[in-house]
């Protein structure tokens, strides 16, 4: 069955952009919900888009856009919150959804979780993205049918990414980067493939009732990350600032002043907490190649839009200076 009608909640952002803008390639017909219009302006101008402001933590809101479409895709998810708000987004959400799609009879939905989910996981996010899971895992087993995917993705990269380019951008201020948890493990995985593999299960009932996790071909430390945007940075002699891998009591202050300082948030002691379980592929679940796609390294698609990103900052920043 092709699912020509979706719901993508959580589309306005980083990587719904690049899955609705997929979606629409597709010629399928989305219906993004928004809290603000302006957050979801690019997905405006694409022809079966459909961006609506609403209220997805109202009941009624959430069962009017979800009744009448074929699949919903559910990619909430936030990265800093107290218990409370982790459980909405991560636990409630996924289970008003699940009760939404039950009511309207929609046969299908894919969900967003996380690499390193676990219930007894070492933060709050990795936990409430387990129960969150376990409620989807258990819709796909209930009365009507509902077919369940469930995507565990690492870091994702991609040109409008808020890891590498912050990573970057943070080089161009400070001459030394202390970092905490320097030898996390990740596996970055590229948000063309991560859209690529949301688009591929749709409509594949090979991929129902099934968790994938979503990784890069190559695992690299925070450091190593760290050092490699650090060689776009703007201004850069294609020399990354110099390391300095914080101890785990120093990291956990930094975390915390992170966490606290005013404006948005960087990290939080929760981010700290969750890198240590290393976010990497534990290959007891399918990937990307059982979708039939090849994963992009990090090196064939990062340098390009840092280096683009950061000459443009940097142009800006000498313009400025000029006529300031
Ligand atoms: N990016 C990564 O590296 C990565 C890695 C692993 C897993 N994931 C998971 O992938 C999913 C998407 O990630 P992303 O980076 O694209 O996230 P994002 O850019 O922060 O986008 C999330 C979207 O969800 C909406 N949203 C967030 N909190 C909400 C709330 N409390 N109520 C209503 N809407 C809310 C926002 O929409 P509006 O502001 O427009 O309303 C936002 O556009 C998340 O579930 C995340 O946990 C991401």
């Amino acid at each position: 069955m092709r699912h020509q009608n979706i719901l993508v909640i959580g589309g306005s952002g980083f990587i719904g952009g690049h899955l609705v803008a997929a979606l629409a390639k597709d010629g399928r017909e989305v219906v993004v919900p928004t809290r603000r219009r302006e957050s979801a302006k690019r997905l405006i101008l694409l022809p079966t888009v459909d961006v609506v402001e609403a209220d997805i933590n109202d009941d009624a809101t959430l069962r009017r856009l979800v009744a009448g479409k074929s699949a919903v895709i559910n990619l909430i998810g936030i990265l800093h919150g107290d218990e409370k708000a982790f459980e909405a987004a991560h636990v409630d959400l996924p289970r008003r959804i699940v009760a939404a799609c039950a009511l309207a009879g929609v046969p299908r939905l894919l969900h967003m979780s996380a690499l390193g989910a676990a219930e007894g996981g070492p933060s709050r996010y990795l936990r409430s993205k387990a129960r969150g899971e376990a409620i989807v895992e258990a819709a796909g087993d209930g009365v009507p049918p509902l077919a369940v995917t469930i995507f565990r993705p690492s870091v994702v990269f991609g040109s409008d990414d808020r890891f590498l380019n912050l990573f970057a951008a943070l080089q161009r201020w400070f001459p030394v980067m202390p970092l905490a948890r320097a030898d996390a493990l990740f596996q970055p995985v590229s948000v063309h493939d991560v859209a690529r593999a949301f688009t591929t299960a749709l409509d594949d009932p090979e991929s129902f009732s099934r968790i994938y996790e979503l990784t890069g071909p190559d695992v690299y430390t925070l450091r190593d990350l760290v050092r490699f945007a650090g060689i776009y940075r703007a201004g850069s002699d294609g020399r990354p600032r110099p390391v300095i891998a914080l101890p785990d009591a120093l990291g956990k202050l930094q975390a915390a002043c992170l966490e606290f300082a005013p404006g948005p948030t960087l990290m939080s002691r929760d981010n700290f907490d969750s890198m240590k379980t290393p976010n990497i592929a534990t290959g007891r679940f399918p990937g990307l190649a059982d979708l039939g796609i090849a994963a992009t390294p990090l090196d064939a698609d990062a340098p390009v839009y840092l280096a683009r990103r950061n000459r443009r900052s940097h142009l800006d920043h000498l313009r400025h200076d000029a006529h300031p």
